[in-house]
């Protein structure tokens, strides 16, 4: 029976919660309140009752996902990539959160002794799930001196016969890289000459603020899974929705019977605030999407005044990146007095598998200006 763990970036944010009062690390966009999301659809006092939710009859949701959600779904995967399949609401399938969707597949595509490529550093459950279930983990390395980006080469070195799963995340969590649409053309081709199966982590492929080029054609190929989620680039951890998109009707349908077996389905609220955000979607992100811009200037500023103590590439898309912390001998120890003496998370970056003096930045909250304060306070003081 394998042993299950915590993942370590939630063990060590557990391990010093009682100290933690801001989060420097934080994955997510801004969350917006149950009423301001009503409110985006209607000003009227009774926002929730508008917005048709406080009439839901509370019954099991279907085991796929309610039709109109994943009907938006679909259009929001549209609006951000390109493809000439058709995909409609029967390609969606929904999941509480995107790590439940990940699992999913995993469970489904993979067996002890396949092998799997990951980008890492990395988010913990793409390795730690692949590890749990005797599959091989073939790594491409993100390095600093390479701006952390990845390019085919990387891929043609590990693919062989016996990978069944290529696994990207863009833009990526924990450095902030991207794969712009021409190295996805050149990657979705690898799969295809493999007959791999290509999943694509796209929780933050939304928080996408200089319109760089990020739109792929994956789901051309019936092998590939595109996952997404209400609590990144959307902000709304609070909605407990995730999803998988697929044309390939057997992933699918097995995709559905794990659910089944995990959660049987979403919370039919959820699905409701899932449904009523796509549909505002324009709105939350340009909300967001500007909360992070104004962040990245004030973390950019911080470091221009403290150039000998920290140095970072700034992301090009995305909520995060990662920031080096300069003269110190162990950047565990330097996050737990952060958190001590602060109250500020900074997760180590060696909690997603990077050795060196990094932690992980989080750029989403409105909180943000007040936090660095306090950060700079600490910078200052030690
Ligand atoms: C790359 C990536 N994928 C999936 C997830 C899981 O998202 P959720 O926690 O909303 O299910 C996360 C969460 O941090 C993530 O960073």
């Amino acid at each position: 029976m394998p042993t299950y763990m915590l993942p370590k970036h939630i063990a060590f944010s557990q391990s010093l919660a009682s100290y933690v009062k801001y989060n420097l690390s934080d994955s997510t966009a801004q969350a917006l309140t149950l009423e301001q999301l009503c409110r985006l659809s209607t000003d009227n006092f009774d926002a929730a009752q508008i917005a048709g939710i406080s009439n839901t009859l509370l019954q099991y949701s279907p085991v796929q996902g309610d039709v109109l959600l994943r009907q938006e779904i679909v259009d929001f995967h549209k609006n951000l990539n390109c493809h000439s399949r058709i995909i409609d609401a029967e390609s969606a399938v929904t999941f509480c959160g995107a790590q439940e969707a990940l699992s999913a597949i995993y469970h489904t595509v993979l067996s002890a002794g396949d092998e799997i490529i990951v980008l890492t550093p990395s988010y913990p459950s793409l390795v730690n799930m692949a590890e749990l279930m005797g599959v091989t983990v073939r790594e491409i390395a993100l390095c600093a001196e390479n701006n952390w980006q990845v390019n085919i080469e990387d891929f043609n070195q590990l693919v062989n016969e016996k990978t069944r799963l290529i696994v990207l995340n863009s833009p990526h969590n924990p450095t902030g890289s991207t794969i712009d649409t021409n190295l996805a053309n050149q990657i979705l081709q690898l799969a295809q000459q493999y007959h791999c199966y290509l999943l694509s982590d796209d929780v933050s492929q939304a928080s996408n603020y200089h319109s760089l080029a990020l739109a792929h054609r994956y789901l051309d190929y019936p092998k590939s899974i595109v996952v997404g989620v209400m609590s990144k680039s959307l902000g709304l951890a609070g909605v407990r929705i995730g999803w998988a998109i697929t044309t390939n009707n057997t992933l699918r349908h097995s995709l559905i019977a794990i659910k089944a077996v995990n959660s049987i389905c979403c919370s039919k609220i959820d699905e409701k605030l899932a449904c009523l955000a796509l549909k505002n979607s324009k709105d939350i992100l340009a909300l967001n999407n500007q909360v992070i811009l104004d962040n990245i200037t004030l973390f950019s500023a911080l470091i221009a005044r403290h150039p000998e103590k920290l140095s970072w590439q700034a992301p090009q898309a995305g909520i995060l990146a990662l920031v080096e912390v300069r003269n110190i001998t162990s950047i565990t120890s330097w996050s737990q007095k952060l958190a001590k003496q602060s109250g500020i998370l900074a997760l180590p970056s060696e909690l997603f598998g990077l050795k060196g003096n990094y932690f992980r930045l989080g750029l989403g909250q409105r909180s943000f200006a007040k936090t660095l304060v306090i950060f700079e306070r600490f910078l200052l003081e030690n």
